[in-house]
C-alpha cells in the first residue's frame, strides 16, 4: 500500500458552501468528519458568489415556492429533473432562515426581514412579472455564507485539513468507495484517508476555459478523480456564460447590478434587451442575455475601439444605493476596468461562469451510475454536492442565485444521507490491497518524466482550444475540430514534465496533477457537446437552432474510460405536484 493511513467516519473533499454545509450536518451528529480543502475554507470559490441566494420568502412582494420551481424548470430549458427541483425550491425558505439563525448577516428591508432583490429569470405567476427572490448580503453573499458555515463547523469540531488536495478515489473489489488519497500541499506528503463515506464538493472546472469568472483553483478535481475511477460525468455540454464579466479581465459583475436597476447598452446607446426579452428585458435568464450580447457584438454594435463588449450602466440609481448595495462591484470596476460605476458604465462581455453538468447524483446527494438495465444505481459510500454534482436542478441553464441554494440544500441532504449510510455500516470496510496504487503511479511518472512537455504551456493550449470550440455559439464543424484537438492534447497531458524540479517542486507538481483533472473535464465537455444535435439552454448550435424534445430531452452520460456516451431520461415526476409541461421559453 505504501502511504500512511488516517481514518475518519466521513471525508468531505472541498471546503466551500456545499462541503461546509455537509460537514456541519455530519459533525453535529457526532460523527468524525474531515474536510480537505486546497485553500483556507473561507477563501473557497463560494466567496465569489455575489448577488444572493434564492428563496421564495416573499419579503418584498408575494412569492411562492412553486413559482420558484416553475422558473427553475423553465430556466433549465426542461432538462432539469423535476423531483430534485421541487425538493430544492421547497427547501429554500427553511435553508435561508437556518443560515440567518446561524448568524449570516443578511441585508434587511424596512420591516427587519431579509432583503431580497430581483434576478434574471425570477418571476411571479409563471413569468408575468419580475419578483424579488434573491436574499442578499450586499454583493458579498457567498463571502458571508462561507464565514457563517466555517464558524459553525469550528464549533461542531469538524477537522480541517487546509491546503490539502485529494488525488484519487479508493474503491474496493465491489466498487464501493472506501477512501481517497490526498497530498499535503506544503510538504508533498501523501496519505490515505480511509472513510466509511466520501463526499466530493470540489466546485466547478471553469478553468478549462481561457476566460472565466472561476478561481485558478477551479480545476474540476472531483470530476477528474471520479473519471479516473470509471464514474461517468453528466450533461457536460452545458456551460453557463455569465453576461457580465469585466471585459478583458473576466472578473464577475453580479447580476444583482441589473437587479438593482442596471441596464445593458450597445454602441448606439440602445437598451437592446428590450428587443430580445420584451417582458423582463435585462433580467431574462443568463443564456438568453449572453446570446443577445454576443449577437450585438457580432452584428457590429459592440463598444470600444475593437467593438468587442457592451456597457452596463448603473449610475442612474445614484451613488448612495451603489455604495450601500453594490460596494464590491464598485471596487472591482475601479480595479479591473479603471472606471467608477457611479459615473461611467462598466465594459462587460459574456464570460464562462458555471458548469451545469457534473458527477451524477440524485437529490439525496448519492452518486448514481447506470448498471445493466438500471439508469441510476448508487455507488456505495460516494456522495457529491454543489457545482461538481449534477442533481440535476439546473438542467441546460442555471438561474442566478440557485447556485448558493444548491450548495446548502444538497450539502445538507447529502450530509444526512451519509449519516444514515455510516450508521448502517459495521465499521470501516477494509482497504483493498492496491489502495493508493494509481496515485503512486501518477506521482512516480511525474517524478521520472524527462522528455515531456511543459505543464503551463499545455494547460494554456487546452484553455485556448476549449474557449474557441465550446463557446456561446457552436457548430458541428467547430465541435468536431474541438474533439480532435482535446483528444490530441489528452495524449500529450500523459507526458507532462516538471522542468525545474529543484525550484518550484510541489507547486509545479500540483499544477501537473490538476491538469490531469482539467483534461477529463475538457474531454467530457467536447465529446458531449459534439453529440447533442439541438439547441437547449446554454448549448446553442447554429446547425441545429431548435430545441428537440422528441430526440434530445435526455441527460448525457460521458464514460471516461471508454470515451463513449450513453443517455438517461429526464425525471418528469416531481415529488408532490404535477409535471410542468415543456413550453417555448420566452421572457
Ligand atoms: O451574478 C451573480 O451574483 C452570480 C450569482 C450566481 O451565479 O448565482
Amino acid at each position: 500500500m505504501g502511504f500512511p493511513v488516517r481514518k475518519f467516519d466521513a471525508v468531505i473533499v472541498g471546503g466551500g458552501g456545499a462541503g461546509l454545509r455537509a460537514a456541519l450536518q455530519l459533525s453535529k451528529s457526532g460523527l468524525n468528519c474531515a474536510v480537505l480543502s486546497k485553500v483556507f475554507p473561507t477563501r473557497s470559490h463560494t466567496v465569489a458568489a455575489q448577488g444572493g441566494i434564492s428563496a421564495s420568502l416573499g419579503n418584498v412582494q408575494e412569492d411562492r415556492w412553486d413559482w420558484h420551481m416553475y422558473d427553475t424548470v423553465k430556466g433549465s430549458d426542461w432538462l432539469g429533473d423535476q423531483d430534485a427541483i421541487e425538493f430544492m425550491c421547497r427547501a429554500a425558505p427553511e435553508a435561508v432562515i437556518e443560515l440567518e439563525h446561524m448568524g449570516m448577516p443578511f441585508d434587511r428591508v424596512e420591516s427587519g426581514k431579509i432583503y431580497q432583490r430581483p434576478f434574471g429569470g425570477h418571476t411571479a405567476e409563471h413569468g408575468k412579472r419580475a419578483v424579488e427572490r434573491a436574499c442578499a448580503v450586499a454583493d458579498r453573499t457567498g463571502h458571508a455564507m462561507l464565514h457563517t458555515l466555517y464558524q459553525q463547523n469550528v464549533r461542531a469540531n469538524t477537522q480541517f485539513f487546509v491546503e490539502w488536495t485529494a488525488l484519487d478515489l479508493i474503491r474496493n473489489e465491489d466498487g464501493d468507495v472506501v477512501g481517497v488519497t490526498a497530498m499535503e500541499m506544503e510538504t508533498g506528503d501523501v496519505y490515505i484517508f480511509h472513510a466509511k463515506a466520501v463526499m466530493f464538493a470540489t466546485g466547478g472546472g471553469g478553468r478549462i476555459y481561457a476566460s472565466s469568472t472561476n478561481a485558478y483553483m477551479n480545476t474540476g478535481d472531483g470530476l477528474g478523480i471520479c473519471a479516473r475511477a470509471g464514474i461517468p460525468l453528466e450533461d457536460m455540454e452545458f456551460w453557463q456564460f455569465h453576461p457580465t464579466g469585466v471585459a478583458g479581465a473576466g472578473v464577475l459583475i453580479t447580476e444583482g447590478v441589473r437587479g438593482e436597476g442596471g441596464i445593458l447598452l450597445n454602441a448606439d446607446g440602445e437598451r437592446f434587451m428590450e428587443r430580445y426579452a420584451p417582458t423582463v428585458k435585462d433580467l431574462a435568464s443568463r443564456d438568453v442575455v449572453s446570446r443577445a450580447m454576443a449577437m450585438e457584438i457580432y452584428e457590429g454594435r459592440g463598444c470600444g475601439k475593437n467593438k468587442d463588449h457592451v456597457l452596463l450602466k448603473i449610475d442612474h440609481i445614484g451613488a448612495e444605493k451603489i455604495m450601500e448595495k453594490l460596494p464590491g462591484i464598485r471596487e472591482i470596476s475601479i480595479q479591473f476596468a479603471g472606471i467608477d460605476p457611479i459615473k461611467d458604465p462598466i465594459p462587460v462581455v459574456p464570460t464562462t461562469h458555471y458548469m451545469m453538468g457534473g458527477i451524477p447524483t440524485n437529490y439525496l446527494g448519492e452518486v448514481i451510475v447506470p448498471q445493466g438495465d438500471e439508469y441510476e444505481v448508487p455507488v456505495k459510500g460516494l456522495y457529491a454536492a454543489g457545482e461538481c454534482a449534477c442533481a440535476s436542478v439546473h438542467g441546460a441553464n442555471r438561474l442566478g442565485t440557485n447556485s448558493l441554494l444548491d450548495l446548502v440544500v444538497f450539502g445538507k441532504s447529502g450530509g444526512d444521507s451519509m449519516i444514515k449510510f455510516i450508521r448502517e455500516q459495521d465499521g470501516w470496510k477494509p482497504l483493498p490491497e492496491n489502495a493508493g496504487e494509481l496515485t503512486r503511479q501518477r506521482l512516480e511518472r511525474l517524478d521520472n518524466q524527462t522528455d515531456g512537455e511543459n505543464v503551463d504551456a499545455l494547460r494554456r493550449e487546452l484553455q485556448r482550444s476549449v474557449q474557441l470550440h465550446a463557446g456561446v455559439f457552436r457548430t458541428d464543424a467547430i465541435l468536431q475540430e474541438g474533439v480532435k484537438q482535446v483528444m490530441a492534447l489528452a495524449e500529450r497531458v500523459k507526458k507532462t514534465e516538471i522542468k525545474d524540479k529543484s525550484k518550484v517542486w510541489n507547486t509545479a507538481r500540483i499544477e501537473a496533477l490538476e491538469l490531469d483533472n482539467l483534461i477529463e473535464v475538457a474531454k467530457a465537455t467536447l465529446v458531449s457537446a459534439e453529440a447533442r444535435k439541438e439547441s437547449r439552454g446554454a448549448h446553442a448550435s447554429d446547425d441545429h437552432p431548435e430545441r428537440d424534445d422528441v430526440n434530445w430531452m435526455k441527460h448525457t452520460l460521458y464514460h471516461p474510460l471508454t470515451n463513449t456516451l450513453s443517455y438517461k431520461p429526464v425525471h418528469t415526476k416531481p415529488l408532490t405536484v404535477d409535471y410542468i409541461e415543456p413550453a417555448k421559453r420566452v421572457y
